[in-house]
C-alpha cells in the first residue's frame, strides 16, 4: 500500500504516520525529517534546505523531488510507503506521478488531515520532538512521562527552530498558497479521503484506519 499524508503544519502528519507505519509495516518517508537529518549532519543539501526551512519557506523543487524519488526507489519501499510532507505543490505531485508510472506503482490513498489555523498554532508552539526517533509530544495535549525525555527511546526532546510564531505564520501561508491546490488535484484523481484532525490522536487514527483498510 502506498499512501500520502496531506495536512497543514501541525495537523498531525508525523503523529498519524507512526500509527500507520506500525500497523501496515510500510516505510515512513518524511521530507522534513530527512532535511533536518541532513542539516544536523552538516551536508550541503541539509544546510541549503535549512536556510529555507528557518524562514518557513518551501525548499526548492529540484532538491526536494530528487531526494524523495531516490528514497522511494529504495528496497524497503517495495512493500509500500507512506509519504509525510511530500508532495507539497503541483510540480512535486506531477513529478511523483511520472516516476511511479514508470515503475507501475500507484498511490492508493491520499489522507488529508483537516485542522483549523487556531488549533495548528497551539499545537506547534507546544510541540517537543525526540532528537533520536522523531516522536512528537505536546506539553499540554500529549506530554512525555518524564519532562524532556522520549517515552519510547529515552532520547532528548527539543523544540524545532521553525516552531517560532513568525515562522509558523509563514509556513501556514505557504501551505495555503502552494499545498492546498493538491486537495483538488487528488480529489479529481478520486483517491483523496478527508479526516477531521481536531479529535484526539487515537480517534483520528481510528478514522484513518477505517478509510485506508
Ligand atoms: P515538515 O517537517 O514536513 O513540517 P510541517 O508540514 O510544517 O508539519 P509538522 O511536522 O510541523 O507537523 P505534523 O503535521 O507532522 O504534526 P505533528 O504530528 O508533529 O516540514 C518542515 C519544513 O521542511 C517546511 O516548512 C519546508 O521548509 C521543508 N519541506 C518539507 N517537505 C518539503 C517539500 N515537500 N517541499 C519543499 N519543502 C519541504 O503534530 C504537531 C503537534 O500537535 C505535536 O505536538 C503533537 O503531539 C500534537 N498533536 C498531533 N495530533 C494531535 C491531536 N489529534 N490532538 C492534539 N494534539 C495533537
Ligand atoms: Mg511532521
Amino acid at each position: 500500500m502506498n499512501l500520502i499524508l496531506l495536512g497543514a503544519p501541525g495537523a498531525g502528519k508525523g503523529t498519524q504516520a507512526a500509527y500507520l507505519s506500525a500497523e501496515f509495516g510500510i516505510a515512513h518517508i518524511a521530507s522534513g525529517d530527512l532535511f533536518r537529518k541532513y542539516a544536523a549532519q552538516g551536508t550541503k543539501l541539509g544546510l541549503e534546505a535549512k536556510s529555507y526551512m528557518d524562514k518557513g519557506q518551501l525548499v526548492p523543487n529540484p532538491i526536494t523531488i530528487n531526494m524523495i524519488l531516490e528514497r522511494v526507489a529504495d528496497k524497503d519501499c517495495a512493500a509500500g510507503f507512506l509519504l509525510d510532507g511530500f508532495p507539497r505543490n503541483i510540480e512535486q505531485a506531477e513529478a511523483l506521478d511520472a516516476a511511479l508510472k514508470k515503475t507501475g506503482k500507484i498511490i492508493d490513498r491520499v489522507v488529508y488531515i483537516k485542522v483549523s489555523n487556531d488549533e495548528l498554532l497551539k499545537r506547534l508552539s507546544g510541540r517537543w520532538i525526540c532528537r533520536d526517533c522523531q516522536t512528537p509530544y505536546h506539553e499540554v495535549n500529549n506530554p512525555p512521562k518524564t519532562k524532556g525525555k522520549c517515552d519510547k527511546c529515552s532520547g532528548e526532546l527539543y523544540q524545532r527552530d521553525d516552531d517560532k510564531p513568525a515562522t509558523i505564520q509563514n509556513r501556514l501561508v505557504e501551505f495555503n498558497k502552494q499545498t492546498e491546490p493538491l486537495i483538488e488535484y487528488y480529489t479529481k484523481k478520486g483517491n483523496l479521503v478527508e479526516v477531521n484532525g481536531t479529535q484526539t490522536p487515537e480517534k483520528v487514527w481510528l478514522d484513518i484506519k477505517a478509510m485506508v483498510s
